[in-house]
């Protein structure tokens, strides 16, 4: 049987006993606890714990999954995958061990008809209920049952939640009469033995403490692996002679004029291109992009990956990204959804293959040239700063460095390694709090060493009386006195004025005192300082003196409306579009706002229309503001949407609109959204693959 053949006989056949059919679940789940869904069973966790109300009892998916622990191995083994289908049955709290093990042996030797004499199973040592089952109920001989310990037959999702003993089916790829075979062929010899299916008896719930507790229903989990069915369906050795892959590597295989099965080495780089691509386009199908973190990091390392063995079969070019329709080609039986994103996908991964492509082969060249001085002074282990030089500067991963290191049987220092990126780490965020090239330049480090952090006033009021001037500069200098005409940056100890962050512009106004007046143009931030930008208009001002500070009332009042606007948008826009839109910058200004956002496609007339009317509707609700103070991890609990997790302390500001919008946000707003008056999308665009602009 095909593949597309073999998944829909699997849901048909579940289907047909009564299984709700369930189609594929994003690969991101639901699930703070996870990267990505790992398993069929990811996104019915809360009907095993018993969290979620139960509308159906039973359950069948081929639920798509990733999973790059061990992304190493992909290649160079038959079996191993980042992309895979599983497919699945469940039950909740409805049948249990023998009706599981009885269709699981009936759909394999019955429907797909798989020989009974390559198959072989296993059963947790102590589980005597599933033995017996398997000998008595279904009459699979003694010599083909196995009891295997925990290692191998007992599952769990991670490291809490649902998990429990389990029974699993082996093919014998080899067959034959070789002998008798034992227990510690089936766990150990994978060349031969191949687990094809993992029923397990979800009866227990990992807590965080790693004790076991039972939940209040016996429950069912099954997973089998579609690419694995499909070989041993098609009666090939590897899932990599399947229909799933064959063509994407012969299609990468006509690329490189070489041909699969001739060359070990050129066979490794011909699968892990195959498997990568299937990956890449399934992770930028569900909204991932390339980044360095978390999900887009992952995705990063598997692109680089593929590009990287590309080079070793000499293709220079572009090739990755033209691969992309093969993969969608296959797949799209099943999810006709990527095939309508193949472009857009192609094109993202294009920009991160160019983008790798530039430095990877100056990059390579340090590498070899490393690994031979090594060679040459016997050294073992690759530096830590040179690691990170090559992850930081030519964009490799490190986990490549690695894999070609090992290649040539060395390691890298990879504490050397995490040292030096904490270290950049800390930069950037020092960075972040307030670093600004161009005030750098202005204001010379003594003056902010000599003044204090600026305490900021400016989220109650919007003028302060005995505000003291700390510092004043100008022209790069630092000034004692400054007088009317003379351009300046004047540092106080507290201040209304709202210095640029976050998208929303700085504060405009005068700073008055007993003899001068400056008018504030533009106020920054920079090492938490408050920097008002502006010139003196009227006498001279000398540090030391107090002012009052009057922050521009009707403009911010101006900002405020847009920044709240902001929040509303935003809201509307995942409402709209989806969960996947995430911020990608704003600007916040007096006169309008700028909102980017990661979104694949065009906006249609009819979704800016809509988006236009729900904030209209949210304004004309007249809904109040709240600003909240809390933990981040009870802000997180509470759903607020957090935009650069790392830029928040312990404690954050929560700005909410009840049942609308919760965001982390340390911007001003106004106090009822019905002060914005009218919401209107003047134009929308986009700023990047991938990235919208309204
Ligand atoms: N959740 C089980 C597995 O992934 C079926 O093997």
């Amino acid at each position: 049987m095909n593949a597309n053949e073999l998944r829909k006989t699997y849901i048909e056949y579940f289907g047909a006993k009564n299984h709700e059919i369930k189609k594929s679940f994003s690969l991101i789940p639901d699930d703070p606890s996870l990267l990505f869904t790992v398993a069929g069973m990811v996104p019915f966790k809360n009907y095993f714990l018993g969290k979620a109300p139960l509308v159906f009892t039973r359950a069948v998916s081929c639920q798509k999954c990733i999973r790059t622990n061990d992304i190493e191995n992909v290649g160079r083994t038959r079996r191993h995958h980042t992309f895979f289908e599983m497919l699945g049955n469940f039950s909740f709290g409805d049948y249990f061990k023998e009706e599981t093990i009885k269709w699981a042996w009936e759909f394999l030797t019955e429907i797909i008809k798989l020989p009974k004499n390559r198959l072989y199973v296993t059963v947790f040592t102590e589980d005597d209920e599933a033995y017996d089952i398997w000998k008595d109920k279904i009459k699979v001989p003694e010599d083909r049952i196995f009891r295997l310990g925990k290692e191998t037959n007992f599952w769990e999702m991670g490291t809490v939640g649902p998990c429990g003993y389990c029974s699993e089916i082996y093919f014998d790829l080899e067959g034959g009469e070789k002998g008798r075979v034992s227990a510690e062929d089936i766990e150990k010899n994978d060349d031969r033995f191949l687990e094809i299916w993992n029923l397990v008896f979800t009866q227990f719930d990992k807590k965080e403490d790693g004790t076991l507790g039972e939940l209040a229903q016996k429950n069912i989990d099954t997973g089998m692996g579609l690419e694995r069915l499909a070989a041993v369906s098609q009666g090939v050795y590897s899932n990599f002679e399947s229909d799933l892959f064959m063509p994407i590597i012969n299609d990468a295989a006509k690329r490189t004029n070489k041909k699969y099965g001739e060359d070990e080495k050129t066979d490794v780089s011909l699968r892990v291109i195959a498997d990568h691509c299937r990956g890449v386009v399934f992770l930028i199908g569900d909204g991932v992009l390339p980044s360095n973190e978390g999900r887009g990091y992952v995705l990063r390392r598997i692109i680089r990956r593929a590009v990287r063995h590309g080079r070793l079969l000499g293709l220079k070019k572009l090739f990755f990204s033209e691969i992309v329709p093969v993969v969608t080609h296959i797949m799209e039986e099943a999810y006709p959804e990527i095939s309508e994103r193949k472009d857009y996908i192609s094109d993202i991964i294009k920009m991160e293959e160019e983008k790798f492509g530039e430095t990877m082969d100056k990059g390579m060249e340090i590498l070899e040239r490393e690994i031979e001085t090594m060679k040459k002074e016997g050294v073992q282990e690759l530096s830590g700063a040179v690691l990170f030089k090559l992850y930081d500067t030519f964009g490799f991963p490190a986990e490549i460095t690695e894999e070609i290191l090992e290649e040539n049987g060395m390691s890298a220092d990879r504490k050397g390694f995490d040292e030096a990126m904490e270290k950049q780490r800390e930069k950037a965020k020092a960075a972040w709090k307030g670093f600004n090239a161009e005030l750098a330049e202005k204001i010379p480090a003594d003056v902010i060493e000599k003044t204090g952090i600026t305490e900021f006033m400016g989220y109650c009021v919007l003028y302060d009386e005995g505000c003291k001037v700390l510092g004043i500069t100008g022209n790069g200098k630092e000034l004692v006195s400054a007088e009317k005409g003379k351009k300046v940056e004047v540092i106080l100890d507290k201040t209304p004025f709202y210095a640029e962050s976050g998208g929303q512009s700085g504060d405009t106004g005068i700073l008055k005192g007993e003899g001068f007046e400056i008018r504030i143009d533009d106020t920054q931030k920079f090492d938490q300082r408050h920097i008002h930008i502006g010139e003196v208009a009227v006498g001279t001002v000398k540090k030391g003196d107090l002012a009052r500070a009057v922050v521009d009332e009707e403009r911010r009042k101006a900002v405020m409306k847009n920044h709240t606007a902001t929040h509303l948008l935003h809201s509307a826009l995942r409402r709209i579009l989806g969960n996947h839109v995430e911020q990608a910058g704003s600007y916040v200004g007096s006169e309008r706002l700028r909102f980017d956002f990661t979104h694949f496609a065009q906006l249609t007339g009819k979704e800016l229309d809509a988006v236009e009317a729900m904030v209209n509707e949210w304004v004309q609700e007249s809904g109040e503001i709240e600003i909240e103070e809390m933990e981040f991890s009870k802000a997180k609990e509470k759903g607020a949407i957090a935009l650069f997790d790392e830029k928040y302390g312990e404690k954050v500001r929560a700005v909410s609109v009840k049942d609308i919008s919760m965001e982390l946000c340390g911007g001003t707003h106004i106090k009822n959204t019905g002060q914005i008056g009218f919401f209107k999308i003047t134009g929308a665009g986009s700023t990047a693959a991938g990235i919208r602009r309204i």
